[in-house]
């Protein structure tokens, strides 16, 4: 038998407490998280509604070192050793897991891996998140549901929530831990939609999404944005019923364009945009409204435009994408799974 099944083996005899790794796919808010209601918890000041992507996933090994050979937590995120910031934020979701599970003591060697560019727009955090809480928990042996892993991964990062479901996805604002949670709406069969990213630029955002919701109260026009979404999200819910993009379309290109309206006359301002952002938004408003190309955009708290399209217009909008210069690549996804354990492990 192979390392994996071996290692499973030691699992079962709790010598060593390693989890068959999770692999949970990033998502795409059509209605957007922006701002926090509550920083310590992530409570939003607003429900949010996504799709989780099927083809853009992280999965994540956790093994809990039961020998007490480890002094710290070891991270390996896409084959290198995390440090700083981001070591330090997987680390306070694994202290969080190591008191909901009553233990304390033991050290995690966590080895984590993306199959496309963190940091970039798409949202590696939501998929992060939510593969290191179901991998955590299931190797700590917490036994747990859906709505429950909702809530933990929302600790590490409020989109994460969302990727513990597959499909079209609703994060419920709540008033507290518990009931902060995302739920699904429709499985990924409900509906075909495909993502086209056009990715712009793949470097690490200058001011991380986490940091950005803490200055969301500090725009003038926040206040206005939550109170529109509020009026739009049974619209959005029925659009997605009806798989009727051109109903959803208008109303996720009001709310991305509304939430960086809040990131950009927030103090200080942030402006994630690059010129190559608005070369595809003004070219998919010209291939919309001149030549009929049924294509909507949203952006997340990067450069990068993620296009939705049905999938009759895929290939279309490739080869148009491939005439812009300011687009390097493309990466497409439809809509994905739950969260769940696969069978192959990353050490
Ligand atoms: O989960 P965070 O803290 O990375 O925030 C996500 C923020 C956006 O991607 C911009 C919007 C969203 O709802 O995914």
């Amino acid at each position: 038998m192979g390392r994996a099944g071996e290692r499973i083996g030691l699992c079962n005899v709790q010598r060593r407490r390693l989890s068959r790794p999770p692999r949970a796919g990033s998502n795409i808010a059509f209605i957007k998280y922006w701002g926090v209601a509550d920083p310590r918890l992530n409570i939003p000041l607003n429900n949010s509604i996504s799709m989780t992507l099927g083809a853009l996933h992280t999965t994540t090994t956790v093994e809990w070192d039961v020998a007490g050979r480890l002094s710290a937590d070891e991270i390996t995120i896409d084959g290198e050793r995390a440090a700083g910031p981001k070591a330090e934020r997987v680390i306070c979701h694994l202290d969080l897991i190591r008191h909901l599970a009553g233990d304390r003591r033991f050290r995690a060697c966590v080895v984590s891996r993306n199959n496309f560019p963190m940091a970039s727009g798409i949202a590696s955090s939501a998929s992060a998140f939510a593969a290191l809480t179901v991998a955590a928990c299931t190797a700590i042996g917490l036994s747990l549901d859906r709505t429950r892993l909702s809530a933990i991964a929302r600790r590490g990062s409020g989109s994460a929530s969302r990727s513990i479901f597959g499909g079209y996805v609703e994060w419920e604002r709540g008033n507290d831990d518990a009931t902060s949670v995302a739920r699904q709406l429709f499985p990924a069969e409900h509906w075909a939609l495909r993502d086209v990213v056009a990715v712009i630029s793949t470097a690490e955002k200058a001011v991380s999404s986490q940091n950005g919701h803490a200055l969301a109260l500090t725009s003038p026009f926040n206040a206005a944005r939550v109170d529109a979404v509020y009026t739009m999200l049974q619209e959005v819910r029925n659009a997605i019923a009806l798989r009727e993009l051109e109903r959803l379309g208008p109303l996720i290109e009001q709310d991305a364009l509304a939430m960086h309206a809040v990131m950009m006359t927030s103090r200080p301002s942030l402006l994630y945009w690059q010129p190559g952002t608005l070369e595809v938004l003004h070219a998919v408003r010209r291939w919309r409204e001149e030549d009929g190309l049924p294509v909507y955009f949203t952006i997340d708290a990067g450069p990068n435009v993620h296009l939705l399209c049905e999938p009759a217009f895929e290939r279309e909008l490739l080869r148009r994408l491939q005439t812009l210069s300011s687009v390097r690549t493309v990466i497409t996804s439809g809509p994905g799974g739950d969260a769940e354990v696969i069978d192959q492990h990353l050490f």
